[in-house]
């Protein structure tokens, strides 16, 4: 369903929008609030996001919720991020199915607690056989792990290490690469996001916080793509 906006806009929908999802700890600061509560804000910003692209007939979307490297923040707020993260996926996991939304989780989740990853697993199952948007989840993901799993996969299996064999096994290996990249909170930098698949993803970074990223500034990152020319190393189409 893409008839809010206008036809030329409709046409140039990215398929794949892959989305960092920065700065709610400085939201939270500029409301003198703890960082827990631009983190809420964060959820709900990233609700209004997943309707946003399910309305617009984005076909994926891939959403950064937890690093690697976030690990190394104080314990207290790697619980309370992962504690939102629970209460979402618990909150949100039947109205996605009532949306049609198939849900995937990405990231190395070795040491998460078997509760959490049964979770994501009942959730995966749940919405497997959905046709409408897919929402991928990145949490405890890293670029460079998930490249090093794919060559230590091919490894073990004596395989030898092409771009393609690598491709086929990544973790997400079944779907498009992002067209469009958003990184709120004003940051310059992939932060070990999708680092094999960025490749020639259109960067669109801007200043807004996340818990402030809506529906009008999303439709704005849709119509700068929309602009964009991708060339893929090639040079211009004549005409
Ligand atoms: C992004 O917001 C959320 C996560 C990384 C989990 P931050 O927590 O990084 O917010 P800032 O960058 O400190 O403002
Ligand atoms: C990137 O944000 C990770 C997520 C949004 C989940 P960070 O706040 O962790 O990135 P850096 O540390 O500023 O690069
Ligand atoms: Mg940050």
């Amino acid at each position: 369903m893409t008839s809010d906006l206008p036809n030329s806009l409709a046409a140039r929908i990215p398929r794949h929008v892959a989305v960092i999802m920065d700065g709610n700890g400085r939201w939270a600061k500029q409301r003198l609030q703890p960082r827990a509560f631009g983190h809420q804000a964060g959820v709900r910003s990233a609700r209004r996001i997943v309707r946003a692209c399910y309305e617009r007939g984005v076909e994926v979307l891939t959403l950064f919720a937890f690093s690697q490297e976030n690990w190394q923040r104080p314990l207290t707020e790697v619980e309370l991020l992962i504690r939102l993260f629970v209460q979402t996926l618990k909150r949100e996991i039947k109205s996605l199915h009532k949306n049609r939304v198939r849900i995937r989780f990405i990231g190395n989740h070795h040491d998460f607690p078997e509760a959490l990853r049964t979770m994501m697993a009942d959730g995966e199952a749940l919405t497997a056989a959905n046709d409408g948007l897919t929402l991928v989840v990145a949490v405890g993901y890293g670029g460079q792990w998930d490249i090093a799993q794919a060559a230590q996969s091919l490894c073990r299996d004596g395989l030898a290490i092409t771009p393609e064999a690598i491709e086929a096994r990544l973790a997400v290996a079944d779907l498009p690469h992002p067209d469009l990249l958003i990184r709120t909170g004003g940051e310059k930098r992939l932060s070990n996001f999708l680092m094999w698949q960025l490749a020639y993803t259109e960067l669109y970074l801007v200043e807004t916080l996340w818990p402030d990223f809506d529906a009008t500034a999303f439709d704005g990152a849709l119509a700068w793509y929309a602009g964009r020319q991708r060339r893929f190393g090639r040079v211009p189409e004549a005409g």
